[in-house]
């Protein structure tokens, strides 16, 4: 039995649409009857139409079986384009049968729920109108992080999750008994970009990282999707004209192609259109002192926490790097800056409007010893990261990379409250169900 072919709902808004027959299936958002009318508007993936049944058109059976489709439930329609100015968009889909797909159950979700219940529901809940928007745009974003890498002859490479090395500190690395040893979910990408640089150059991976940080604010996920680049032969000018290009470059490109979504979700896609390189650079030492003349009570060496970043950031229009990090506050390989040996050639791409960190950046560290010592310093068992040490053994060369956090762009690109709202199935230290 084959399945006669089925035209989007947006067909029904086709300039030559009135009049026109048309077959559409998807879901009921909506349905009511009155004086032997029924009112359905149906959804699909490309849009929504008010749909019209008569009793008199459709027949009892059918006109009955339709009216206890449930919200969600599911049907398919054959019927007529028609204007209609009291339709959303103007047109309605005049139906001359309707069948009923599945009726299903009362749909749990509605308007006055809380955001517990949501969460608990988010299967369900990922079906409204903002989620749906949200996903689109994520899928643009990451569509255009892949164009640009590209175009750039960046190479697309597969790490591993599952790993015997927590490399960005060993306190937020989820353990776990991997046949007896113990096993960790990756944090970061890196040291494998690493390894892949030699024969490559350059080299990203788009894969979920996984931090166990028990913080529960607006801006951290337990798991979330890490972008991670690594360029042979580059300096942190490179690395940070680079990184500028990419986050421009993919602003525009999903501002170009998803105007609606982002208007839906409360940012004009002008806004992101405006922001272009180069974008501001302060380093860390000049972080500290503005933030003094803010009030805050920091000096060289405090770390910039959610606070700090978002009074660093809270008034500008378009990202800042802040660079040249004290070397205590950041990971082992860091690569120590040649006039300071205090501080690493590293920057953190703070997101405008108050959203902070988005990217961490650095160069890397080639130097075997300097990189032996600083991991003794940190507290990691140097055995584990002999392979990593062989890589500056055979063939080094100066390199650098960055993590970009795709939940965290998403965040500040679409003005949500918390992070959870930019992934399906949000991780966090008090959920990982549904
Ligand atoms: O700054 P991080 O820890 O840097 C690294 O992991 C490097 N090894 C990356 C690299 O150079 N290849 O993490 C990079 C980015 C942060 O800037 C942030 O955007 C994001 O990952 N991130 C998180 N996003 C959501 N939830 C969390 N808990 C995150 N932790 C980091
Ligand atoms: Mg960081």
């Amino acid at each position: 039995m084959s399945t006669p072919a089925f035209d989007p709902v947006a067909r029904a808004f086709a300039p030559d649409a009135v009049g026109a027959a048309v077959r559409l299936r998807g879901w009921v958002l909506r349905s009511r009857s009155s004086g032997g009318i029924l009112f359905v508007l149906l959804r699909d993936r490309t849009g929504s139409v008010q749909l019209t049944g008569k009793r008199d058109v459709l027949g009892d059976a059918a006109f009955d079986a339709a009216e206890h489709v449930q919200v969600e439930g599911t049907i398919a329609v054959e019927g007529t384009v028609a204007e209609d100015k009291r339709a959303p968009g103007g047109r309605e889909v005049r139906a001359t049968s309707i069948r009923v797909v599945h009726a299903g159950e009362p749909f749990p979700i509605f308007a006055e729920q809380t955001e517990e219940f949501r969460l608990d529901k988010r299967h369900l809940a990922i079906r409204a109108q903002d989620h749906v928007a949200t996903f689109r745009v994520k899928a643009e974003l990451l569509r255009a992080f892949r164009e640009f890498l590209d175009r750039e002859e960046v190479l697309e490479t597969t790490p591993p999750v599952l790993t015997g090395n927590a490399a960005e500190g060993g306190s937020e690395a989820f353990q776990f008994d991997y046949f007896g040893r113990p096993g960790y979910l990756s944090q970061t990408a890196q040291l494998y970009l690493e390894a892949m640089l030699a024969p490559h150059e350059r080299v990203y991976a788009l894969t979920p990282s996984f931090r166990a940080e028990k913080s529960r604010t607006p801006r951290h996920l337990t798991e979330y999707l890490h972008l991670e680049v690594e360029l042979a032969w580059c300096d942190l000018d490179g690395l940070l004209d680079f990184t500028e290009r990419m986050v421009a470059s993919v602003l525009h490109t999903v501002a170009e192609r998803k105007p609606n979504e982002l208007a839906q979700l409360g940012r004009p896609p002008a806004e992101l259109l405006a922001i272009r390189p180069p974008f501001r650079r302060i380093e860390y030492a000049e972080a500290i002192e503005r933030l003094r003349a803010q009030g805050f009570t920091v000096q060289w060496g405090s770390d910039l926490g959610t606070a700090e970043e978002r009074a660093l950031t809270l008034e500008e229009k378009a990202p800042i790097f802040v660079t040249h990090f004290p070397r205590e506050l950041k990971a082992f390989y860091m690569l120590r800056s040649a006039d300071d040996p205090k501080t690493v050639e590293a920057a953190d791409l703070l997101a405008p409007e108050g959203y902070g960190e988005v990217v961490g950046a650095s160069c890397r560290e080639t130097d075997l010893g300097r990189l032996v010592e600083r991991i003794r310093e940190v507290g990691a068992p140097v055995e584990e990261y002999e392979w990593y040490l062989d890589l500056r053994r055979h063939g080094s060369v100066p390199h650098a990379g960055f993590g970009l956090g795709v939940e965290r762009v998403l965040r500040w690109m679409l003005r949500r409250e918390h992070i959870r709202d930019t992934t399906p199935f949000p991780r966090t230290p008090s959920r990982h169900t549904p």
